[in-house]
């Protein structure tokens, strides 16, 4: 599928059957997401723009590269998308964090924002939405257009799970959004559980069920 990227590294792929295992724990499920989030952090970061700069070492002068200081934003669904920041903060701890919250109404089971807070220069940024499950893509898709519609352009989406049907609908909602995963699944059960999945990825994380 064009425009998603899934990261099949060994390390991420066994921490995330891992995270599959119904028998582990929240405490596990917590680092485990942290973790993987750490190592997809390091390819998201891979296109990331350099500059060169003159250092002195005990030795020489040396000519090497630094980040050319492109500011970035991660931006947690809430709430299982809190797991996914810590780990991310790990390795690129300038990054600003806004947070988006997102319901669905029982009624016309559209998602509604209820709570939003991005960086004043959220716009100059490049934002990576964050949020371990696409499902239907619902959540995901709105978030998005929420940014959109605060002027933001610059926007990736990473996730731990994907499923075929959210990245279609993701996809077809806004081309222009690279998706991340570690892993494309089957297909969607009748409840819009990801199969096989990791089940309720909120709920897992902070221990709600
Ligand atoms: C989960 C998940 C996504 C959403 C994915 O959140 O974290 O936000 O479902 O489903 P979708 O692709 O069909 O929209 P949930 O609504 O369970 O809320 P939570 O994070 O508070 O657990
Ligand atoms: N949200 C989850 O947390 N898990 C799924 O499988 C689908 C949506």
């Amino acid at each position: 599928m064009e425009n998603v990227f899934i990261y099949d590294h060994p390390l991420i792929q066994h921490k995330i059957s891992l995270m599959r295992d119904k028998r582990t724990t929240t405490k596990e499920f917590r680092e485990l997401v942290s973790e993987v989030s750490m190592l997809m952090a390091y390819e998201v970061t891979r296109e990331l723009p350099l500059k060169e700069i003159e250092i002195e070492t005990p030795v020489a002068i040396a000519r090497t590269k630094v980040l050319a200081g492109k500011k970035m934003a991660l931006v947690p669904i809430l709430r299982a998308g809190l797991g996914m920041v810590d780990g991310m903060l790990n390795l690129m701890p300038m990054a600003k964090v806004g947070h988006i919250g997102l319901y669905r109404d029982p009624v016309t089971l559209e998602p509604v924002e209820y709570y939003c807070k991005l960086p004043e220069d959220a716009s100059d940024r490049d934002l990576v939405v964050l949020d371990p499950m696409l499902a239907t893509g619902g959540s995901a898709s709105a978030a998005v257009r929420f940014l959109k519609e605060k002027g933001i352009q610059n926007i990736k989406f990473m996730c731990l799970i994907a499923a075929p049907e959210g990245v279609r609908r993701l996809h077809n909602d806004h081309p222009d959004v690279p998706i991340f995963c570690a892993a494309l699944d089957e297909r969607l059960n009748d409840h819009a559980y990801i199969v096989p999945g990791l089940g309720d990825a909120g709920d897992r994380l902070f221990g709600t069920k």
